[in-house]
């Protein structure tokens, strides 16, 4: 069977580990029983056994061809879509079993977080948190006009150094500032309102601790917001930086990356539209 799970940009500036939004850009594999054990994919296969193991069977060895990639540590959750990637697999094998919501509440545990995981299983824009009894979700339609102009450099960031930069505990005054710009923009998303994205993407509870690991991060917020980006913020747990934009992008994804080359970054500049449809099966051809 094959397995499409789309990328997906999260924290969006001040929604740390609850709010992504899941993008154009795919992890396709084909996951077959026949052939040996395939190298290289650990995460999907590690999703096919936390599926088999939650029904108490055994799983059978597995193949996996990875047909589309997602840039691996950059930010884009390319884990969490490999994750579901497998967990979709292992359920299709088993008779389907579980439903989204319990793929999402096993793939969160994997990951530690629901913010990629989230959007990749149901596309758009999705707000989730995890609670004793299992991730609480709500998923809106990001505005149609909204792209992502991204960079992507040629740095990795693994999410688990990218987490010990932050701190155990923040002072109240930053809490307050982030509860109150995390909630403008999911406002300003479902009503479409982009005078506000500058200000709703604005964090203090991760970006100031990990922006000294990004060279060159101020001056790429910068070009972006002169480009015409309406917010840029770092993609998940960086290094990709994404930028807000209404219309186009193109322009915004060239000047960050422009300034990236001043700091000896090389990157990647890609617009993507958001993702509205999240992990699926694809028919096999032939
Ligand atoms: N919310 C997570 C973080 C996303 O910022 O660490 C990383 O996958």
């Amino acid at each position: 069977m094959k397995v499409r799970v789309p990328a997906s940009t999260s924290n969006l500036g001040p929604g740390f580990d609850c709010i992504g939004l899941a993008l154009r850009l795919y992890l396709t594999v084909e996951v077959s029983t026949e052939g040996p054990p395939s190298p290289g994919c650990d995460l999907v296969v590690q999703g096919l056994r936390e599926a088999f193991r939650r029904v108490g069977r055994r799983p059978p060895p597995v193949s996996v061809r990875r047909e589309e990639a997602i840039p691996e540590a950059r930010g884009l959750g390319s884990s969490a879509a490999a994750r579901i990637a497998g967990l979709m697999a292992g359920n299709l094998l088993l008779g389907e079993p579980f439903g989204r919501e319990e793929l999402l509440n096993m793939a969160a545990e994997l990951e530690g977080h629901p913010d990629n995981a989230a959007p990749a299983l149901f596309g758009g824009l999705v707000v989730a948190v995890r609670t004793e009894s299992g991730v609480v979700f709500s998923r809106l339609d990001p505005p149609s006009d909204l792209s992502l102009a991204l960079a992507v450099p040629d740095l990795r960031s693994d999410t688990s150094a990218a987490r010990r930069l932050l701190p155990e505990q923040v002072p109240f005054v930053d809490a307050v500032y982030n509860v109150g710009r995390a909630s403008l923009l999911v406002a300003a998303l479902m009503k479409g309102d982009l005078s506000l994205l500058r200000e709703a993407t604005k964090d203090r509870l991760h970006q100031p601790y990990r922006e000294s690991s990004v060279p060159g991060f101020g001056k790429v917020c910068e070009a972006a917001l002169e480009a015409g980006a309406c917010g840029v913020v770092l993609s998940g747990a960086g290094p990709s930086m994404v930028a807000l934009c209404f219309g186009g992008g193109r322009e915004v994804a060239e000047a960050m990356v422009r300034a990236w080359a001043r700091f000896g970054v090389r990157a990647e500049p890609m617009v993507l539209k958001p993702d509205l449809e999240g992990a699926r099966y694809v028919r096999l051809q032939g």
